[in-house]
């Protein structure tokens, strides 16, 4: 049988879910072995609003998420597979993440073997699918294809029913908001994909799975570009100016949180007016980004 390993990191446990999909379809055909990525100290659930946007900087700056000790075993094994699941965090790779990137033995695993990442998210998932993909690449993955869950809610009603479930832990559907997050049926589809998977060993470009709901609409697609933009200025700037912990971070964080604001609410504007204007350009563009974001094919 051949053997696959997992890492994961997940806080409120959709990837954690999605990863146990996975490994279960996968399992018809390959061992797998599990290996939780967990920051040393954990996050609060729900999070402390100040808690949450000081994991911005963190998540694009140097500094490293102090991570429990992974077994030295794994790094002596031998794996045909190696999958990686993952939330977004700020249109990027959650931060534990970045530190699991930066462990040369990790580097060294990954090298000449194909990748599977498994990605859940709100709905902005394709710019930090692209820097995980990038970071992957560096080290010398075979291949990479990432199968990705979203919230299925409009952008209008998940910007408001996600934090609230961050912020105070509630989930459930309110006023005319929908229940938060990825919904069951999503993950059903999962275990299929571990289940393929593993059967073919590796599926061919038609098989990427470019589902219809994953295509962002114009206004999703302006926030990834325009907010990653945005995102890593805003970083850079916060990590030169200020100082991890202090007061004067905070104060800037405050500042971010109102642009971010106001960035939103002028993206949703210029989203509907691009998509008046230029739609099959915007269509044509989002397509070809989808599918070489999801499914690294030159290496395969
Ligand atoms: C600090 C933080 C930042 C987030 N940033 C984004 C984001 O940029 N885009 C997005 O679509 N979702 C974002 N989310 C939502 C998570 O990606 C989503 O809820 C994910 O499924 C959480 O995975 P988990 O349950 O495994 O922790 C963010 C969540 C957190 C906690």
């Amino acid at each position: 049988m051949k053997h696959a390993i997992v890492f994961y990191f997940s806080h409120t446990g959709q990837t954690k879910r999605m990863v146990e999909e996975f490994a279960q379809g996968l399992s018809e055909t390959f061992t797998v072995e599990m290996i939780p990525v967990e920051p040393s100290v954990a996050f609060d659930f729900p999070w402390k609003i100040n808690d949450f946007f000081r994991r911005f900087p963190d998540t694009y700056g140097p500094s490293l998420c102090p991570l429990t000790q992974i077994p030295e075993g794994v790094w002596r094994g031998h794996y045909d597979l190696v999958v990686l699941g993952f939330p977004i965090w700020f249109l990027s790779s959650a931060w534990p993440i970045h530190s699991l990137f930066e462990m040369s033995e990790f580097q060294k695993l990954v090298n000449g073997r194909p990748v599977v990442g498994l990605v859940t998210c709100r709905n902005l998932w394709l710019t930090g699918v692209d820097r995980a993909n990038a970071r992957l690449s560096k080290m010398g993955v075979q291949s990479i294809r990432n199968f990705v869950l979203r919230d299925p809610s409009p952008a209008w009603a998940s910007v408001v029913t996600t934090p609230r479930w961050m912020f105070t832990g509630k989930r459930g559907p309110f006023l005319f908001f929908p229940k938060a997050g990825i919904p069951d049926t999503s993950f059903a589809t999962v275990r299929d994909f571990g289940r393929r998977w593993g059967a073919s060993n590796s599926l061919s470009r038609g098989d990427c799975n470019v589902d219809a709901m994953l295509v962002p609409n114009v206004t999703e697609y302006l926030m990834e570009i325009v907010g990653s933009k945005f995102f890593r200025l805003s970083a850079l700037m916060i990590e030169r100016v200020t100082k991890r912990g202090s007061i004067l971070r905070d104060v800037a964080l405050l500042l971010f949180r109102v642009n971010l604001v106001l960035l939103i609410c002028a993206l949703f504007v210029l989203g509907r007016v691009a998509e008046f204007v230029a739609k099959s350009y915007f269509r044509r563009l989002i397509d070809v980004r989808v599918e070489s974001s999801l499914c690294i094919q030159s290496q395969i």
